[in-house]
């Protein structure tokens, strides 16, 4: 067409303006509304960034009670839904479960989901936040086979989240609050991350005019990929596979290098960030602290330190700026909490629920958003004849 630019990946190519998440990829910043992630995950609650991300500005007391409020208000799932839950097979993968889930759980509101009246988009944003936990808990139940339980709506967003996903019926669900800590430093970490992959999906989804709970769980297939958030998986098997395999890490680098079989270090390397993810920086202290306070002691800590260090100082590495991102070592505390390596990338997907959220809305308010249409440069047959 003569003005369109070839941009595979959209490297080059911005889709909107944004007000949310500001990145520097040289230097290795990331700020939400303005605010550092690491003030932001030292002194701040995964409550209040949520409501950060998605209302502007961090809430004061009166605002966070009546937010938590309303969450706790609406975590219980329609009854039916244990029939969906039924009919998956206990093999599902759970980031499956979950997306299926959440388009499911839309046809219980199918009353309230136009999305030119605002009334309900405030509170399918309450949903979503009251309810993803919830399925992404049965998502893990159901996959171990045990019985799911009810919300206890006394209990704080990551309170609830923990014991629903450890606590059963038998016995007393015994809060661990360095867990309870960990997990909500980690969700915060992951709450918003500007037009990467799976938002760029929700903001086109809804660019259609499709509901929330359709754009969000179409996110949650973009995230599922191991190059997206299906990353932190893929970390814990690569160093599964590397312990079991007797190699010493250096010789799994070298096979990164050569590329062969298309083996890349998992955990490595980003569009935007071409430096130190900060939010890694922050998972690395924290990885050592969750376990010793828990005292596991895992081998795969230890792997994955060495594995660091000898790529930071390998010219393969340091030519292609390729640092650890935040899913290098998220993967072995969510392991050191119990969590199967199949739930790592469900719990990516809670903690990124807020920004999906804040993008979906701040698309819908932006005058100039329209339906999301890429161009393409056809490559193709001219015209022939159907000869017959
Ligand atoms: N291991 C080995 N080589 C790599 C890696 C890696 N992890 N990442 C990039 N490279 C190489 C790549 O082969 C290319 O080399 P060459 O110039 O010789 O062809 C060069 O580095 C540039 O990479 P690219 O593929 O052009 O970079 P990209 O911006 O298209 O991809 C990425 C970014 C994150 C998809 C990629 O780095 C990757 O696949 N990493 C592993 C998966 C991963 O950890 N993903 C999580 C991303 S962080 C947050 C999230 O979960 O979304």
């Amino acid at each position: 067409t003569g003005h369109t630019a070839l941009d595979y990946g959209y490297v080059n190519t911005a889709s909107t303006k944004s007000a949310i998440t500001y990145i520097d990829g040289e230097a290795g910043i990331l700020r939400y509304r303005g605010y550092p992630i690491e003030q932001l995950a030292a002194g701040s609650t995964f409550l209040e960034v949520a409501y950060l991300l998605i209302y502007g500005e961090l809430p004061t007391a009166d605002e966070l009670a009546a937010f938590d409020a309303e969450i706790r208000r609406h975590t219980l799932l329609h009854e039916d839904m244990r029939y969906y839950f039924e009919g998956v097979p206990h093999t599902a993968h759970p980031m499956a479960v979950l997306s299926g889930g959440l388009q499911m759980l839309s046809t219980y509101y199918e009353s309230s989901l136009d999305t030119a009246v605002p009334e309900f988009v405030e509170v399918n944003t309450i949903r979503l936040l009251a309810k993803l936990p919830v399925l992404a808990a049965y998502a893990h139940k159901k996959s171990i086979g045990q019985a799911f339980l009810y919300p206890k709506n006394e209990l704080g967003f990551v309170e609830n989240f923990l014991r629903l996903n450890f606590g059963n019926k038998a016995e007393h669900y015994d809060m661990n609050p360095v867990l309870v800590e960990a997990l909500d430093k980690l969700l915060i970490l992951h709450a918003d991350h500007e037009q990467n992959a799976s938002t760029s999906t929700v903001r086109l989804v809804g660019s259609t005019g499709a509901n929330m709970f359709s754009s969000i769980s179409a996110g949650i297939n973009a995230l599922s990929g191991p190059l997206h958030g299906g990353a932190n998986e893929a970390v814990l098997d690569m160093l599964a596979q590397i312990r079991d395999s007797g190699q010493s890490v250096q010789t799994f680098v070298e096979k990164v290098k050569r590329k062969e079989d298309g083996v890349k270090l998992m955990g490595f390397g980003h569009r935007v960030y071409k430096n130190y993810d900060p939010r890694a920086r922050i998972v690395r202290e924290s990885a050592d602290r969750v376990l010793a306070e828990l005292g596991v002691n895992d081998p795969l800590l230890a792997l994955a330190q060495e594995l660091e260090q000898i790529a930071l100082e390998d010219d393969y590495f340091k030519e292609r700026k390729l640092y650890p991102n935040v899913d290098f070592y998220t993967g072995v505390i969510y392991k050191a909490m119990g969590f199967p390596t199949r739930m790592f990338t469900v719990l990516f997907a809670i903690g990124r629920l807020p920004g999906w959220i804040a993008q979906w809305r701040e698309a819908r308010e932006d005058a100039q958003t329209k339906i999301g249409r890429p161009q393409q440069l056809y490559i193709g047959a001219t015209e022939r004849k159907l000869e017959r």
